[in-house]
């Protein structure tokens, strides 16, 4: 028998079970709790909430620690690729070569778009953000894959994931495309999947391109480090979509459409806007001085997580990729020493040590991709391209569990109590 949580409410005692997972944190199983109580528990943000059982990812918010289906991300991140990694993710066991081939194989076969959706971007602005546009074009997936929408078959399923990790980046890549008024590029399956996205992004018709190893490399990392993160906000809005039924293709651009605020994925693009608008080492005091303030909405972008309580080790990774690719690239970018010194004084800051602020996946990740020479617009964009395996995955392991039910949390209610219809005569 396992241990049990006792609570007492309305002058009535109650026992509840502690369901225990593999590492982290046990669960109280509440789910008889309102049957028995009349009450609800009043967690808003879900800080202290577990909405599911996963068997994907494990965050440990104290000690800085990111497992995917029990491999570290540094090792990952050093020793894996972005396709090896989504393998993982989606069949929870590292692939031998033959495995690989095979999935990077079935990916490249599915990376050309249907060609009526190339239209579909001439109906925005040229100056569009590239979000909105992937917004609409996933969310228009569905009306042209009809054929693997059908979530109760386990065949439909696997082709729309393989569908949506291989389209995503020929989306992204003509997103960039329409927004620079350059032709697009479509997908060359000769080259690596992160290969291909640089070439459909940065390759022109008129001459031959060559992706250049060492941003190939740093961008499949990144990739990598943005491949799933628990139940986030946008993953757990896919998880909320998927439990109605939707199809797959909706449920994703679900989850774009969340990732894109500035307190989620949106924050990377904040974050490098912030350093340059902070421009200068002297300045970071200032703007210090701002994120304190607590009459000042300012916030250091990149800065601070729900669960990291420790440095995000996603955080280390990409700095060190930063000086790999300054160094390979012999390129440097003033906005690099402004965030390494606006990170210094935070930490050595006592706000910030007192709130266990640290920075997050997305405070250097835009000076690496403003270096390969992405606008801040697509930033988000790469995340949402990245973390699509890890909402395919979350998706699939949601449906696939046999005590699936929709999601539908209930309220502590504030507004009025039951009252009559006054007559306009009578207001
Ligand atoms: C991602 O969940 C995930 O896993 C997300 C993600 C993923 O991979 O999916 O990791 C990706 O979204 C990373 C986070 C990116 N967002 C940012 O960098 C935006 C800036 N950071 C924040 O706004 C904030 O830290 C959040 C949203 C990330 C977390 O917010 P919480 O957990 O709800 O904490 P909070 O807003 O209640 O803040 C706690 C305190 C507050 O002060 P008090 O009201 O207690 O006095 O810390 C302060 C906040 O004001 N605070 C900050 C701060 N972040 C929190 N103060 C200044 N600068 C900041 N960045």
């Amino acid at each position: 028998m396992g241990d049990i949580a006792k609570l007492s409410a309305g002058g009535a005692d109650f026992e509840y079970p502690v369901i225990k997972g593999s590492v982290g944190p046990d669960v109280i199983d509440i789910r008889k709790l309102y049957g028995q109580t009349g009450m609800f528990t009043y967690d808003p943000g879900f800080t202290s909430t577990a909405a599911c059982e996963s068997a994907l990812t494990f965050i440990d918010g104290d000690e800085g620690v990111l497992l995917h289906r029990g491999y570290a991300i540094g090792e990952l991140a050093e020793h894996s690729t972005f396709m090896e990694t989504s393998y993982l993710l989606l069949n929870g066991e590292l692939p031998n070569q033959a495995q690989l081939d095979d999935f990077t194989r079935t990916i490249s076969r599915h990376t050309m778009l249907h060609e009526q959706l190339a239209t579909f971007y001439r109906g925005f602005r040229r100056d569009a953000h590239p979000m909105a546009i992937m917004c609409g074009v996933v969310g228009a997936l569905s009306a042209f894959y009809h054929d693997s929408t059908d979530i109760a078959d386990p065949v439909h399923r696997k082709i729309s994931s393989h569908r949506l990790i291989a389209k995503m980046p020929t989306i992204a890549a003509m997103a960039y495309k329409y927004s620079v008024g350059q032709p697009f590029v479509y997908p060359d399956n000769s080259l690596s999947y992160t290969g291909n996205f640089l070439r459909m992004t940065f390759g022109v018709p008129a001459e031959n391109y060559e992706v250049n190893p060492v941003v190939e490399r740093a961008l499949d990392r990144i990739f990598i480090l943005h491949a799933d993160h628990e139940q986030n906000a946008s993953t757990s809005t896919v998880r909320l979509a998927g439990s109605s039924g939707a199809n797959p293709f909706a449920c994703i651009a679900a989850g774009i459409a969340c990732l894109w605020g500035p307190a989620h994925g949106g924050a990377n693009e904040a974050a490098l806007n912030m350093l340059h608008e902070i421009g200068t080492p002297d300045r970071i005091p200032h703007y210090i001085e701002r994120a304190r303030d607590k009459n000042d909405p300012f916030r250091l972008m990149g800065f601070g997580h729900r669960v990291y309580k420790n440095y995000d080790p996603r955080a280390t990774v990409m700095q060190q990729t930063v000086r790999e690719v300054f160094t390979a690239l012999k390129v440097s970018d003033p906005v690099f020493e402004v965030a390494l010194q606006l990170e210094e004084m935070a930490l050595n800051d006592p706000y910030f040590m007192e709130k266990k602020l640290f920075p997050n996946v997305d405070f250097y990740s835009g000076v690496i991709l403003s270096a390969i020479g992405f606008p801040t617009t697509m930033f988000t964009v790469l995340f949402a391209l990245a973390r699509t395996v890890g909402w395919v995955a979350q998706w699939n392991e949601m449906i696939s569990d046999p005590g699936q039910k929709i999601g539908r949390p209930r309220q502590l209610y504030t507004g009025p109590a039951n009252r009559s219809y006054v007559p306009l005569t009578k207001r």
